[in-house]
């Protein structure tokens, strides 16, 4: 049987045997999840892993160590089992002060009071109120949400001719569609943005300030909705029979704003990239017969948005065992157990070619088990519509660089572009915003975020009625030919 490291350091620094080996940090002798060689091809660290077994000793950031599941099966059973628990109050090397509190992965891993780290009961009647509340959004209502929204977003990019979509379009979408979808005036989601945008400053104290804000304009969103209920999911949260406090209104809010925007963007991005990308997408050999849903679905088993995401902690000491080999693992209670999603989708065990991945939604992006995200429907839905719009409002566009020097976020936890520069015919701005029933007005107009790309010569010429091309061809033989604007 294999037994697992628990403490930050082993094995000793300085140790030869473990200098200078690429991807491993030389102090401990682990593989590392962060970093430029991981953030360019975290596959080719899974693989290596993977020929040692499904479940592996690793660093998360210089001297911060969890145990990392690989294998598709294991994930599963981990993810079900009562033996493992989200309480991160667990986590050893913490509470002991091994980890500093101020490590940079400790405002994702550390406890708060949310249904993200509960169990049992109290994950129940936490997770009853956003379930209900989710499944009380209208998804036609949805649509016109992120068709308004994405409508703002490319209203300000199609004359350039160009835009980097990750900044200008993926980044800034689920903002704009949660404020409608939560009932957030404008001043408050311009003031909850600037705080995310400090929660995130490598200083700090900045960041707490960001947090310490953010917690405030929740609580006047919280206020603003027992005075004044609407047709919004923050007022069915506080409607719910699970009599939900402030403070946990708090927490829930903050799990929900912040586990749908960074994975919904890179859901988007990487969505378009391999729809631009990808012969299969991209030229006409397949003759149309791939929908946006398709390729959505594509890049959960590839380039799954969360990569490394849902974190347990053995409630006792465990065994694991590799139902393929037999081999066991034991593993250390109080030792953060981190499930690869992407690696598990990519786990040779499942045997699943490249032809089958399309409607095939057995994938664990989502995760799976008591935790696994409430929102996939109204996530599917957001993606979708989003990336429709691009394809319907700008349906030349090509990439402007090769797919191969596109760049990914560093980071152990996410898998998401850095920027994904594309060239398009330019064309007048054109306001093509359906509109928009209920739950006040749209909010929050955000200034695009300053784009590498230097402009290209605008033209107030309309798109090309031409013979279609490449994606173009493709997209019109699914959703028919639209006039030109
Ligand atoms: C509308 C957008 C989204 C919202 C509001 C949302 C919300 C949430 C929430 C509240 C949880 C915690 C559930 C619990 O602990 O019981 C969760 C979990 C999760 N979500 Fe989402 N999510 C969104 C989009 C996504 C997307 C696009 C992905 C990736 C494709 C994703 C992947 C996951 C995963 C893997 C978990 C499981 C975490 C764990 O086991 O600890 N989510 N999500």
């Amino acid at each position: 049987m294999t037994t697992l490291p628990t403490g930050p350091g082993t094995p000793p620094p300085g140790c030869p045997a473990h200098q200078a080996v690429p991807g491993q940090d030389p102090a401990s002798g682990l593989p590392v999840l962060y970093g430029a060689e991981f953030a360019a091809d975290p596959h080719a660290t899974y693989e290596r892993l993977r020929k040692e077994g499904v479940a592996h000793p690793v660093e998360l950031a210089p001297g911060v160590e969890a145990v990392l599941i690989t294998g598709y099966e294991t994930a599963l059973e981990v993810l079900r089992s009562p033996y493992f628990s989200k309480d991160a109050r667990r986590w050893t090397a913490l509470a002991e002060g091994k980890v500093p509190a101020d490590n940079q992965v400790v405002p994702m891993m550390g406890w708060r009071p949310s249904l993200w780290f509960a169990d049992g009961e109290r994950h129940l009647r936490l997770r009853a109120s956003v379930d209900d509340a989710l499944g009380r959004v209208n998804p036609h209502q949805l649509r016109a949400y992120v068709q308004r929204s994405a409508g703002q977003l490319i209203d300000r990019f199609e004359h350039e001719g160009r835009a980097d979509l990750v900044s200008q379009y993926a980044d800034p979408i689920p903002a704009l569609v949660f404020a409608q979808l939560f009932g957030c005036p404008d001043e408050l989601t311009s003031r909850m943005a600037a705080a995310c945008v400090r929660m995130m400053d490598a200083e700090p104290a900045v960041a707490q300030a960001g947090g310490g804000e953010l917690a405030m304009c929740l609580g006047e969103l919280i206020a603003m909705k027992r005075a004044s209920p609407g047709a919004d999911v923050t007022t069915w949260l506080l409607d719910h029979p699970s009599a939900l406090s402030d403070e946990e209104m708090i927490h829930q809010l903050v799990v929900l704003i912040g586990a749908g925007t960074v994975p919904q963007s890179a859901w988007i991005a990487t969505g378009t990239m391999m729809l631009l990308a990808d012969d299969r997408f991209a030229s006409d050999l397949t003759g149309g017969s791939l929908t946006v849903a398709d390729a959505l679905n594509e890049v959960l088993w590839l380039h799954s948005p969360l990569s490394n995401f849902s974190f347990v902690y053995a409630v006792h000491d465990h065994t694991l065992r590799d139902r393929s080999t037999g081999a066991e693992t034991a593993i250390r209670a109080g030792v953060p157990v981190l499930i690869s999603h992407a690696a598990a989708n990519t786990d040779p065990v499942l045997d699943i070619g490249a032809g089958q991945r399309a409607a095939n939604t057995s994938h664990l992006a989502f995760g799976a088990g008591p935790h696994a995200c409430p929102a996939r429907d109204t996530a599917g839905v957001i993606a979708e519509v989003a990336v429709e719009m691009l394809l319907d409002r700008l349906p030349d566009m090509v990439l402007e660089v090769d797919s191969a020097e596109l760049t990914w976020r560093p980071g152990p936890f996410h898998r998401s572009l850095t920027a994904l520069p594309v060239r398009f015919d330019a064309v007048r701005a054109t306001s093509t915003q359906p509109p928009v029933a209920a739950v006040g007005e749209p909010t929050w107009n955000p200034e695009p975020a300053p784009s590498s790309i230097p402009p290209a010569q605008t033209s107030t010429r309309k798109p090309p009625v031409s013979e279609p091309r490449g994606l173009r061809r493709w997209w019109n033989s699914l959703v028919g030919s639209r006039p030109g604007r």
